[in-house]
């Protein structure tokens, strides 16, 4: 007797969709990329010799979901007193800023994006040193830059990029913390230890699929966060485009009032992630505000510390954490919208049209 069996379908492991699957990966592959690298105890973290490059300043150069993790890394060396800036490598390979004795990182999940290798061999031929972040070893990035870090999130099928994002980010704060350090290193690397179970717990307790299916008709969505999660805005946007093909754009917060509020309307679902209590909090509950008096349809995404919810339609609520590691729990929400938008729109989730994994033209 024979069985018939697609290995497509079955590297699915059950799920519909790589996608779906890649989302679920998450605590493992945040797990694997922590192991063996922080040291709790001793409130340490083990980044080998790249502790030792002492940067004076760092460029990150990165596309599409990457450069929302360099956008994301460049905000945590800032925070430590050094000068960094993400640029867009399609804009720095052809425009590079003055380098000085930055160091330059490209952060690549597959190590082969042409833009991103472009940027680092312009980087390298102006002197730069050079680190690789990315998931794929031996790829180009990592056999041409002086350094490389990976971020061993394991294989991602899916076009879009979820769990390697996550990587990035939990990459990213190893980094800052091992070259940079920081005055809350201790809370910081339990925050981390953390996460996985409770990347878990919105996993399973997520509201996302309602949430998807509430607003499955609007033609727009908009995504607003400040300070760390602004990023977390480009990334939902990005996603929600990529594959629903449905317009969507993030912001910072703070730009809403500067023109794109004249698009606000009862149709335009906003999803505000809003984490913490603080300043940044308070001031992205004003944007709220503002959208919520043009009748939008307001999502928060919270960890529940400021009174966010009182102005929101749906909460998406995630768990409490360090500010920095709030970024990955509430993308992870905006993951499920996307993907529940998608598979009820019956979109080909994996395989979006027009896109390539991996992206090896100028
Ligand atoms: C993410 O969902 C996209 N598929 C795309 O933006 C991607 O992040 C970009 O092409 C960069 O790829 P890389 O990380 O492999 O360099």
């Amino acid at each position: 007797d024979t069985v018939d069996w697609d290995p497509e379908e079955t590297g699915k492991s059950g799920y519909d969709h790589y996608m779906l699957k890649e989302i679920h990966e998450q605590p493992r592959s945040l797990r694997q990329c922590l192991s063996e690298r922080v040291d709790e105890l001793a409130g340490t973290v083990d980044i080998d010799d790249l502790a030792d490059l002492n940067p004076r300043g760092v460029q990150f150069v990165a596309c599409g979901t990457s450069y929302h993790a360099a956008l994301y890394g460049a905000e945590l060396f800032q925070q430590a007193g050094i000068p960094a800036q993400a640029f867009l490598a399609s804009e720095y390979a052809s425009s590079p800023p003055p380098i000085g004795d930055a160091l330059v990182i490209g952060v690549t999940q597959s190590g082969e994006t042409a833009d991103t290798l472009s940027a680092l061999r312009e980087a390298d031929r102006r002197g730069a040193r050079t680190l690789g972040v990315t998931n794929v070893v031996g790829s180009t990035v990592a056999r041409e830059c002086d350094h490389v870090f990976y971020i061993r999130a394991g294989p991602e099928i899916g076009v879009a990029a979820t769990k390697t994002f996550a990587s990035q980010l939990a990459a990213l704060n190893l980094l800052a913390l091992g070259m940079a350090g920081g005055d809350d290193t201790r809370e910081l690397i339990g925050a981390l230890r953390d996460l996985p179970g409770q990347v878990q717990e919105v996993l399973d307790e997520s509201g996302a699929r309602a949430v998807a299916e509430t607003y499955l008709e609007s033609d727009a969505y908009f995504f607003i966060g400040r300070g760390l999660n602004f990023p977390v805005a480009l990334e939902g946007a990005l996603k929600m485009k990529e594959i629903t093909y449905k317009h969507a754009e993030g912001f910072a917060a703070g730009e809403l009032k500067h023109g794109p509020l004249a698009l606000v309307t009862d149709q335009t679902p906003v999803f505000a992630v809003v984490t913490g209590d603080g300043e940044q909090a308070r001031k992205t509950i004003g944007n709220v505000k503002e959208v919520e008096a043009r009748d939008a349809p307001v999502i928060a995404v919270t960890d529940g510390q400021s009174d966010v919810e009182r102005y929101a339609d749906h909460v998406l609520r995630v768990p409490e954490t360090h500010p920095r590691t709030a970024a990955v729990l509430a993308n992870v929400q905006l993951q499920l919208v996307s993907y529940h938008t998608a598979a009820e729109l019956g979109r080909s989730i994996d395989k979006p049209r027009n896109l390539a994994k991996s992206v090896t033209v100028e």
